[in-house]
């Protein structure tokens, strides 16, 4: 096997809560997962992307890991992981779990251990700080710093037991690990090694750029409209980071074939990402970059959102294609656990475009230069949730981030229109597999409701159809398969003169495709320069997502329409 297989290789997530239940507790589960291996097998992907399922107490939805090597019974058993890891190899499938090293939860005996004494041999596994000085322990703005959580609130709790803080940069059940201690260094790849040996494909790994912090561990400069700092400079992509990723290369993956591994990297920029991805360094093969999916962030939480202009997403995502194009390698998103659907987000989900504009958006991002993530539903064009009340969500942050805002004097109605554009939670709610009351998810009450919209937006109704999001995302997936000049090819965006037409060439030696998608809900002229016309003058369509596609390169776009042509 090439060692850069995963350029031809697409990756589906699974979110296993939300997947399938087996045993109807209204929570997915491993045995589920195993229950629909024959939907990814007919989508075509080539890797399947665990999020955590190892023990946790669920603070954060299994991102809060108190046992690295075992399953939570929520989920199954080892013996469910290793049938599931069996059966994807069987169907010549790979499997990459969920990496959380940044940090555990509080219930991991080694933050156990760690919080018992200031004397403990685990102490310095994790950021233990005395008060700010001359400051009363565990009085308002006795922190060490002033940084603000990714879910609010300070970064530090106080342990009264002990007299001092810890650091969590996320909820305070996910204390952050010490990466400056070699102990907890090979700890962690120890495990992984575990993991490999076990079968296991590659790791996502979990916030993998903010592991290494800035010793000084200085204030963060306060926003206009906070109440706390900014600590990203001082504790994302410090001073050790690419040390520490080359030694857990060393450490874990020398010697092993046939892995992927793909980092998390919030804020990461393009220089830094070359850096983590150029093969030379030995770092890993790709990283989630950041930049398409806050650019509807408002200024000062992401929860006050904006709607994009047309081109604003092209235009980023050739940023990246052109960054990465000689050294380093791209991961390809929309979608994940943590952002709202994409159909809702960056395509139109009103009943007459929603399906144009989900193959739309697959089909930009499946032909781009990269390794395409499908986002468990995506490959259905499920849409965000219409959450009413606040009852209804069950996400952490989106819980902390409405009391906070209700805290600081914001209207409910106003909060609550704000979460519901932007909740992780949209991403969350149980894969629509047929139209039956719960979708076919779970025979119990799931622990997030179902969509209401799943009795016409479900993987039954879309096998079938050739025109479904489904058969999109499969042709799209099974031409980067046959075509190397999907997997290797060069990027190039071609001017369409009309910001809202996404329109690139992918070339390698002879074979040239033309993509063309209209990125909004409205027909688009499309005025390419002569040369181009020239260029694509005898062009042929090879796919396109609404029917009667012309093969003209220059023929005008209906609303959301999405060609590909073969020169
Ligand atoms: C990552 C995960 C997210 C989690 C956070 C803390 O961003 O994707 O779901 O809440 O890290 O682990």
């Amino acid at each position: 096997m090439a060692p850069d297989w995963w350029k031809s290789a697409v990756v589906y997530q699974v979110y296993p809560r939300s997947f399938q239940d087996s045993d109807g507790d209204g929570i997915g589960d491993l045995p589920g997962i195993r229950r629909r291996l024959d939907h990814l097998e007919r989508l075509g992907v080539d890797v399947v992307w665990l999020s955590p399922v190892y023990r946790s107490p669920h603070a954060d939805n299994g991102y809060d890991i108190s046992d690295y090597r075992d399953i939570d019974p929520q989920f199954g058993t080892l013996d469910d992981l290793d049938a599931l890891l069996a059966d994807l190899h069987a169907r010549g499938m790979k499997l990459v779990m969920d990496l959380v090293v940044n940090h555990s939860s509080d219930e991991h005996p080694w933050f156990v251990e760690s919080r018992s004494s200031r004397d403990s041999p685990k102490r310095d596994w994790y950021w233990w700080r005395p008060a700010r000085p001359g400051r009363e322990p565990g009085t308002p703005g006795a922190e060490p710093t002033n940084w603000e959580s990714f879910f609010s609130g300070p970064t530090w709790a106080y342990d009264e037991a002990t007299g001092e803080y810890y650091l969590h940069l996320f909820d305070r059940k996910q204390p952050d690990l010490n990466w400056e201690n070699p102990e907890v260094r090979e700890a962690v790849y120890e495990m992984m090694r575990w993991w490999f040996d076990r079968g296991v494909d590659g790791f996502r790994m979990d916030v993998i750029n903010l592991i290494s912090k800035d010793l000084a561990l200085l204030d963060g400069v306060i926003a206009p409209g906070r109440t706390l700092g900014d600590g990203s400079p001082h504790d994302i992509g410090g001073p050790r980071l690419h040390e520490f990723l080359q030694e857990m290369h060393r450490e874990v993956f020398a010697g092993r074939t046939g892995l992927i591994t793909v980092g998390e990297t919030p804020g990461v920029t393009l220089e830094e990402a070359v850096l983590f991805t150029d093969p030379a360094r030995r770092e890993v093969d790709m990283v989630f970059q950041f930049e398409h999916v806050g650019l509807d962030h408002g200024p000062d939480t992401k929860f006050r959102s904006r709607r994009l202009q047309p081109g604003e997403l092209a235009e980023s995502l050739t940023r990246w294609q052109d960054a990465l194009a000689d050294v380093g390698w791209n991961s390809l998103y929309f979608a994940n656990h943590d952002q709202p659907r994409s159909v809702s987000r960056f395509g139109d989900d009103s009943p007459v475009h929603r399906r144009s504009s989900a193959t739309a958006l697959a089909t930009v991002l499946h032909l781009q230069r990269g390794t395409p993530y499908v986002y468990q539903g995506e490959e259905l064009g499920m849409t965000n949730s219409p959450f009413a009340a606040i009852d209804d969500y069950r996400d952490l942050e989106s819980l902390n981030w409405y009391a906070e805002s209700l805290a600081a004097g914001a209207v409910a109605e106003d909060s609550l229109w704000g979460l519901a554009a932007v909740s992780r939670d949209n991403a969350r709610t149980p894969v629509q597999w047929d139209d039956s009351p719960e979708a076919g998810f779970t025979s119990g009450t799931p622990w997030i409701a179902v969509n209401p919209n799943s009795a016409e937006i479900n993987a039954a109704a879309q096998y079938d159809d050739p025109s479904s999001v489904f058969s999109m995302h499969r042709a799209l997936i099974a031409l980067r398969h046959e075509l190397p000049v999907v997997a290797h090819g060069t990027f190039r965006r071609v001017d369409a003169g009309d910001p809202a037409v996404f329109a690139f060439e992918r070339a390698l030696d002879d074979d040239r495709l033309l993509v063309v998608v209209n990125l909004s809900s409205e027909p688009r002229a499309v005025r390419l320069e002569a040369s181009e016309t020239e260029r694509w003058s005898s062009a042929s369509v090879l796919l396109a997502n609404l029917a009667d596609a012309s093969a003209s390169a220059w023929a005008d776009l209906r609303p959301w329409e999405a060609k590909v042509l073969r020169a």
